[in-house]
């Protein structure tokens, strides 16, 4: 039979198949195409723009976190276009945690309209205004309580919270910025492009003699996101009286139930009087507003430029996941799944 009718509009959502053993594969994916929601009483449909992808989505890949055969989470940007719920309008561009789809039906209650876009573009609400900024500022001012002229270290720094790490120090007044990273030519986009003072290879010899190399002088605040053996190598440079904000540890996130071997070192925090504090982001959800004051004039004045990778179409989500956990990406990993409008992309 032929017809006339113009096709269905689709939709496609990704859910996770299978439980992983070590790093995850795509076959742990698949990708479901099913009518574009309908928004009932209370809901509006979600068309999203920019989706991101996360180290913490490894952990969720486990039993007892993410479903099986159900839509995976995690945080989107999008544009509202039909509404059954007061609190949103057609037009709104918003934040929910409805990711790892191309359409959303969200409540008021789930997202936040988003202000005026002058200035900030639209997927910096993922990276520096969202929780991977978050994550920087936090760690930065309520665990390390930076000072003006301190040395701050930042390992992953290539990465979405370590580049913001690095830019928000630099603004926030530090001393000497360091960083490691995955590979030489990151090392040299630390320096070169983000403002590092120094940076290494993570992979090209010791750790420890190498942060020695480039921190004589040893370090004030660590900021802390791979842990292992590099956070033995950060105890060893600390200062009397540094501060660790321990953010993450994503050498161990593919072997969960396999504790690592080091840091063996803890006891020399207790001689150098250093203080490690691990913290998670979403105690601090309270912090958004003054990251927003502290970040948004930076943005619109050019002083700070977010860093991203951005991966094309919702076909592309499983690889931009895996990708993060090898190392694929420099500044924080989004998947762009829609049109996010020029005057959105204006930087
Ligand atoms: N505490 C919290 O609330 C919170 C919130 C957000 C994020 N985090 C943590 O912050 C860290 C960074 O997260 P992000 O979202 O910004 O991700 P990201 O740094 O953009 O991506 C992860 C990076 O980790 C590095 N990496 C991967 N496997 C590694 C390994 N085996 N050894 C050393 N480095 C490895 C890779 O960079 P290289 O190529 O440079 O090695 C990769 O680009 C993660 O540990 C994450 O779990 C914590």
């Amino acid at each position: 039979m032929t017809t006339n009718a113009a096709p269905a509009p689709y939709a496609t959502t990704v859910h996770q198949v299978a439980r992983p053993t070590g790093m995850p594969t795509p076959a742990d994916f698949a990708f479901v195409e099913h009518p574009v929601p309908v928004p009932e009483a209370g809901t509006a449909l979600v068309e999203n723009v920019y989706l991101s992808v996360d180290p913490y989505m490894r952990e969720a890949m486990e039993e007892g976190e993410w479903e099986l055969n159900a839509p995976l989470e995690g945080r989107a940007v999008g544009r509202v276009v039909a509404s059954r719920d007061p609190r949103l309008a057609v037009g709104d561009l918003v934040f929910h945690r409805h990711g790892w789809r191309t359409h959303a039906l969200v409540g008021g209650d789930e997202a936040r309209v988003l202000p005026e876009p002058a200035g900030v573009p639209l997927r910096a609400w993922l990276s520096v205004l969202g929780g991977t900024g978050l994550t920087a500022y936090v760690g930065l001012t309520r665990i390390a309580r930076l000072k003006p002229g301190e040395t701050v270290f930042v390992n992953a720094a290539a990465g979405g919270v370590g580049s913001a790490v690095g830019r928000f120090a630099r603004l926030m007044g530090a001393g000497r910025v360091l960083g490691s990273t995955g590979s030489a030519a990151k090392a040299e986009h630390l320096v070169r492009d983000l403002g590092f003072d120094a940076a290494f290879d993570h992979h090209d010899g010791d750790f420890a003699a190498n942060l020695a190399a480039i921190a004589p002088d040893g370090v004030d605040v660590g900021f802390e996101n791979v842990g292992g053996a590099q956070l033995e190598g950060l105890v060893g440079a600390m200062r009397e009286g540094g501060r660790i904000a321990w953010c993450g540890a994503v050498a161990q996130y593919n072997d969960p139930g396999d504790p690592p071997a080091a840091p063996r070192n803890l006891y020399d925090l207790v001689h150098k009087a250093v203080r490690l504090e691990g913290f998670l982001v979403r105690h601090h959800r309270d912090a958004q507003a003054e990251l927003e004051a502290f970040a948004v004039p930076h943005l619109r004045e050019g002083r700070l430029v977010p860093d991203d990778t951005v991966t094309e179409g919702i076909g592309s989500v499983v690889d931009a996941f895996l990708g993060v956990l090898r190392g694929a990406n420099t500044g924080k990993m989004i998947v762009r799944v829609g049109d996010p409008g020029e005057q959105c992309e204006a930087v």
